[in-house]
């Protein structure tokens, strides 16, 4: 069902509910998600991304209950990636063979290396423009943000900037603006989209909003691929990326672990009881890697000013979770952090030593070699591990 948003524009997306994991099974999306497209209704009418692949004959259905395609004379893709570029076939396969597609030049590669057709593209770079009629789009090319391909675009008069996934969020909601909703819950999403998306490219991203913001455009409305759109004060995501992307921390430390006996989880909350003895204002966040959502606790690590890693040694390594979490934390490409391991073993012992390695490569500030605990904690053991924790603030 398509959604009016002003005279011009008219969002004629898809509202995904029940999608419960996004990017195979990387990434956590409880709330569901949009596949946001736009429609721009000029003397020329512009269609801006469509919807993911399996909602494609949806899409194309609901669209031409809006607008005979036909009518259609410019299909803009900000970012080829499937969930924004998936009903493209669809699309193309009913409308004017020579429909012309706007992209960026690496927005051809990745649609032509996924769709393998040869539509009419239209290569665009930053500073380009389309007439529409009383309205021009302005394209503004957003590498990284978060595929080589992305661009944003910007409709003048509406003074409406059409971000792709920057500013987006999983987050689907029978409202279609960022103020109509539950603001916590939003920004959860919203942050935990940027810490599991866009995080890595945290320089790129202040680079480009202050390039963005020295073109001194009005904005009234943020529209993102994803989610709901930012009408009321609408830099207000703006100024939050910033924030993000500037090293962010909070005063909190997660401590992270996995454990086969409860040795190591044991281990985590002396630990957390130390830190908490020394500090009753830091937030402790405790996470079992194996059972805690993994979006969740990538989220809650770019929170962190601290975070602690524990795994028991077993046949001379880590536990899988671990590994796993490990890996994607490196991802992150996090700045100024600090990190510690810890772990119990029975003989070889040496997870604690591989973990601290392997956060120097990921690039934490690792602030000692971390703490061992041979078989189960006993009392005096336990007194070790909160002193640990105490000096650790
Ligand atoms: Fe929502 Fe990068 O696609």
């Amino acid at each position: 069902m398509s959604k009016k948003i002003t005279d011009r524009i008219t969002w004629v997306g898809k509202t995904d509910w029940e999608l419960k994991k996004f990017h195979g099974d990387e990434f956590t999306t409880v709330s569901g998600s949009t596949y946001n497209s736009y429609l721009i209704r000029d003397e020329k009418i512009a269609l801006i991304d469509t919807a993911w692949l399996p909602y494609d004959k949806e899409f194309v259905s609901n669209l031409k209950e809006e607008i005979d395609l036909s009518k259609i004379n410019y299909v803009i893709a900000l970012h080829g990636e499937i969930d924004h570029s998936g009903a493209l076939i669809e699309l193309m396969n009913q409308m004017p063979k020579n429909t012309p597609i706007y992209c960026t030049a690496n927005g051809v590669k990745s649609i032509k290396g996924q769709y393998h057709k040869d539509w009419n593209f239209q290569v665009v770079k930053t500073g380009d423009t389309l007439k529409l009629g009383e309205t021009t789009l302005t394209f503004i090319e957003a590498p990284m943000l978060h595929w080589p391909d992305t661009m944003f675009a910007y409709l003048s008069k509406e003074n409406v900037l059409f971000s792709s996934d920057g500013f987006g969020q999983h987050f689907a909601s029978e409202h279609l603006y960022a103020d109509q909703v539950d603001q916590d819950k939003l920004y959860k999403e919203a942050i935990k989209y940027y810490a599991n998306i866009l995080a890595p490219f945290g320089m790129i991203a202040i680079k480009k909003i202050n390039e963005v913001l020295a073109m001194n455009l009005p904005i009234n409305m943020i529209c993102p691929s994803h989610g709901l759109i930012w009408r009321e004060n609408p830099t207000q995501i703006v100024k939050k990326y910033l924030e993000w992307a500037g090293n962010y921390q909070e005063n909190q430390i997660t401590i992270l672990y996995d454990t086969m006996w409860n040795d190591t989880r044991k281990m985590a909350e002396a630990i957390a009881k130390g830190i908490q003895n020394k500090d009753k204002e830091v937030t402790i966040k405790l996470m079992n890697t194996a059972k805690d959502d993994k979006t969740d606790v990538l989220t809650e690590v770019f929170k962190s000013k601290m975070i602690l890693v524990g795994s028991p040694t077993v046949n001379n390594g880590y536990l899988h979770s671990i590994a796993g979490i490990l890996e994607m934390i490196k991802g992150m490409k996090l700045k100024n952090k600090k990190a510690v391991a810890f772990g119990s073993y029975g003989w070889s012992g040496e997870a604690v030593k591989q973990i601290t390695e392997y956060l120097k490569i990921a690039g934490f500030d690792v602030v000692n070699e971390g703490i061992r605990c041979m078989w189960t904690p006993d009392k005096q053991l336990e007194k070790e591990l909160i002193g640990f924790g105490e000096k650790l603030v």
